[in-house]
This record gives structure tokens, sequence and C-alpha cells, in this order.
């Protein structure tokens, strides 16, 4: 066969050669990724397209008609300067600016800045974490910041883990391992413990993986929003009673809304005494472990596994968990083989095919973020971060406990705070004011707050994760919520 390499090579004349826009060895591709990428860079870094708000203010209908006017598949490519213009420049101007310390309403934390750095490297390497060939270097940061992580937390020395996307998916999955000690009687009988507080994943989660509608069991929690140990321990004499095989026990250590602390170490014991799988969920208090509080978790040590978020306390961009195993052998129902990538006969002797241990297949290389933090930011710079956070989250309880329209739910445990308008006019309509008053500072780019339901009636959130959410801004926050929130009432009674 005669092929015609020169015409293999050139790109016809006047066509660009769109290979370089495709990163790899050239120097022009890598002169095209330099531009972009400091377009990008600059586009983020001069912050003119944000002006420091918080949110743009526009409407949904505004957005998708912003984006109806834009044809997201031109013939001919516009090339990145204009898409940075037509698409990036919108995407900053319309985002949640998640860094602004008004930016209070959910686990949704702003970004380290070593992260970012490490971000392009993740994306621009590439690496996939399923096989050793497709990672090499990316496989072992990942067992290296494993074997930090699980010594942080207290895990023996056969302890390790993977990362996840999150802490729905590190629930699942350890769900999953631990149901697989039982087979199908897991499914048909099986039962998990955990907290009335404990996180919609868990619920999904037995729901996903084929559990009984009624698998869940919701165990009573004290006045702190902590699961009760007496009504945990009664909770599985019934279950076991019924003929339930109780698959696990779920902890939390910081609950979504409360930031409660389970006492782990008496979960601890209740699950060792009758042989239940633990698991802890800390996908948010697990941040404690990088700071001086990390006393508080005592007992997270007792876990067969462990769900840890760093896109929560720990500054990391979207997405990036873990789930830890005390025993890494537990990993074994995950450790299927696939003849095209991980087979018996192992081509590159024990380098280790991190696939074994995940749901996914292609995994993003996300350790290398969480190892540049802990390494630029160091121990020190990460427990002046998390106590700052702390401490502002202390402050708000008083600035709300100083305010006659308002009143704290309960004490903060972490770095969330919930409280209630109070309303001369009842209830209902301090319910029905919250909600509008959260409307009203989110389309008016003052602050992004969160409303939860507690003690069945409708409360504000704040979520402190931002250590520049300081004494200031929340009373400032809090200002606006008594102005806006009188100004509705008023306007209703006028009604
Ligand atoms: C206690 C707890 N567990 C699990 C999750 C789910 O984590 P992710 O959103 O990373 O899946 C959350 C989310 O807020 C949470 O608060």
């Amino acid at each position: 066969m005669n092929v015609n390499v020169a015409a293999l090579k050139a790109a016809p004349a006047n066509e660009p050669d769109y290979a370089d826009q495709i990163l790899g060895p050239s120097t022009a591709s890598r002169r095209a990724f330099r531009e972009a990428m400091l377009q990008a860079v600059e586009l983020v870094a001069d912050g003119t397209a944000t002006a420091g708000s918080l949110y743009s203010g526009t409407s949904v209908q505004g957005l998708r008609g912003l984006l109806d006017n834009i044809d997201p598949l031109p013939d001919v490519g516009t090339g990145i300067a204009a898409a940075l213009a037509d698409i990036g420049r919108p995407a900053l101007e319309h985002a949640l600016a998640v860094g602004h310390p008004a930016a209070v309403a959910h686990l949704h934390c702003p970004v380290a800045v070593p992260a970012l750095a490490a971000e392009v490297l993740i994306s621009a390497t590439n690496q996939s974490l399923d096989s050793w060939d497709q990672s090499p270097f990316a496989t072992l940061v990942e067992e290296r910041v494993l074997a930090e992580l699980t010594k942080l937390a207290g895990l023996p020395a056969l302890a390790s883990g993977s990362f996840t996307s999150g802490g729905s998916q590190s629930n699942m999955t350890a769900l999953y391992l631990a149901a697989a000690r039982f087979g199908a009687q897991a499914r048909r009988s099986g039962a998990i413990l955990t907290s009335e507080q404990s996180h919609f994943s868990i619920r999904k989660s037995a729901a996903i993986l084929g559990f009984a509608d009624d698998a869940v069991i919701a165990i009573a929690t004290d006045a702190e929003g902590r699961m009760s140990v007496s009504a945990l321990e009664a909770g599985l004499r019934r279950a076991v009673g019924e003929g339930r095989v109780p698959v696990a026990v779920v902890a939390t250590a910081g609950t979504t809304d409360l930031g409660a602390i389970d006492p782990l170490d008496e979960i601890g014991n209740l699950a060792a005494a009758r042989d239940i799988w633990m698991h802890v969920d800390a996908a948010y208090g697990g941040g404690l472990l990088f700071s001086r509080h990390r006393g508080r978790l005592a007992g997270l040590e007792r876990a067969h596994s462990i769900a840890l978020d760093f896109h929560k306390m720990l500054f990391q961009p979207i997405s990036c968990g873990a789930l830890l195993l005390a025993d890494q052998a537990h990993f074994a129902p995950l450790a299927s083989k696939a003849d095209y990538l991980n087979p018996e006969d192992a081509a590159f002797g024990d380098a280790p095919n991190l696939v074994e241990r995940s749901m996914q297949t292609t995994r993003r290389a996300d350790a290398l973020k969480v190892l540049m933090t802990m390494r630029a930011i160091g121990r020190d710079g990460l427990d002046a971060l998390i106590c700052q956070t702390l401490e502002n989250t202390r402050a708000a309880a008083e600035a709300i406990g100083a305010r006659d329209y308002l009143r704290l739910a309960r004490p903060p445990s972490l770095s969330t705070v919930l409280f209630r308008y109070v309303s001369a006019s009842g209830p209902d309509l301090a319910d029905e004011i919250t909600l509008k008053t959260r409307a009203v500072l989110f389309h008016a780019g003052i602050a992004a707050l969160a409303t939860t339901v507690f003690d069945g009636r409708i409360h504000f959130k704040l979520t402190l994760i931002n250590p520049r959410s300081t004494p200031d801004v929340v009373h400032r926050v809090l200002d606006a919520i008594g102005e806006t929130a009188r100004e509705l009432e008023t306007h209703h009674a006028r009604a």
C-alpha cells in the first residue's frame, strides 16, 4: 500500500491545523495551551468580570436567554479569545462567587490557590487513576496522600482508601462494601442504623443498592443533634429481634445542618461488641483532622470506613473526597479484573491499579490537589484557616443572640449556625418571610443564605466555611435580613 506520508503530515493549505488545539509535544500546541491558559487565568485574576459581586442577580430566564443567543457548535470555531469573551466571561459574571464573604449558604467552599494550580496539572496531564500505566506518578500520589489521611484519622497500618467524587459516593461505596459481607441477605433483610440527622445520601445509597424500603432505621438524636446511643442500642435490639441483619451503623461527624458530631467512641463500642460495620460520615467534620480540634473526632479510629470531603472544609475545588477503610482487604468486592485494564497476569508487576478500589473506572487525579494544598499551606496554615471559620461561627451565634428579631436554634458545633426570624404575626408568616428574604438577598447580590427545616419550622442557616466571613460581614448580613424581613412584613400587612 502506498501511503503518502507528506500528505498525512501537512495540513491542506489555508486550513488551520486543528491538532494544535490538542495539547501534545509540539511547540505550536504548547503555545496554544499557554495562550489559552493565560487568557483564562487573567479573566479570573483581574476580577473585572464579577467586580467583587456575590451574584449578578440575573433571573433564570435571563441566563437562558443569554445562552440561547450563543451558537454552541459553529461550523467554523471562534478561537479561544472569542470563546472566552462569549462564554468564559458570562460564566464568571453570572457565577455564584464562592469566595465572596457573604456566600454563606451551603457546604460549598472557596478554593485554595495551590489546589487551583494543581488543577491545571491534573487537567493538562489528564492522568486516569484506574490503572497504573495511565497514571504512574498520580497513582502513587494517591497512595501517599491516603497513607497520610489514614494516619491523621488514627486508623491501623492495614488501612488505605480511595479518592471519590465526594461524600455521597464515599457513603454509597462504604455501604456496598459493608453489605457485601452478607450477600443477598443484606438486600432482603439488611438494616442500616443511622441518626435521624444523617445525610440523605445514606437513604439514597440504600435505595440504589437495592436494600428494602425500610432498611434504613433512623435513630433519635439528643438536643444537640447527636445520635442517642441508648436509642441506637434499642434500635439494634429491635432490628435483630425482627430477624433483620444489621449491615452497618452509620455515625455522622458533622451533620449537615447542626454540625453535630455523634459520640463516635460509644458507637464504636456498640458496633464492635456486635461485630457490626461502623461507617463514619465525616464528609463535613472530617476537616477538623487538619486542625488543633481533631480531638473532637475521638473514636473515629474505631470505624471500618470513613467518608471525608475536601471540597467542604479543606478549600478544594469540586470534586474531591475520599473513602478510608481500616482494612484495605475490605475493598475486595470492588477488585474485579478486566483483561484490557488490570489482568490477572499483570504486565507491570506489583504496580497498583486503583480501579480495584472504586466504583469508577476512569478517575481524576484529585489527590494531587490535596497534596499540593497540604504541602503549600502546611499544618499551621490549615489549622489557622479552619480555626478562623470556627471562631467566626461562634461570633455569628453571639451576634444572632444579640438581635431581638432573631432566635438562635442551637449553639453551633462546627461552622454552621441555624436561627429563626421572629415575627409578631406568628410562626407561619415567619416561615414565609424567611424564604422570601433568602430570595431577595440572593437576587440583590447581598448574601447567599440557606434555609432549612428545624423543629418543624423554617430556619435561616449560615455556613461559615470561608475564613473571610468575619463578624463584620455577618453583622451586615444579619442587619440585611432584619431590614428585608421587616419590609416584607410591612408589605404583607398592607396587602
Ligand atoms: C454530612 C454529609 N455527608 C455527605 C454529604 C454529601 O457530600 P457530596 O455533596 O460531596 O456528595 C454532605 C453534603 O453536604 C454532608 O453534609
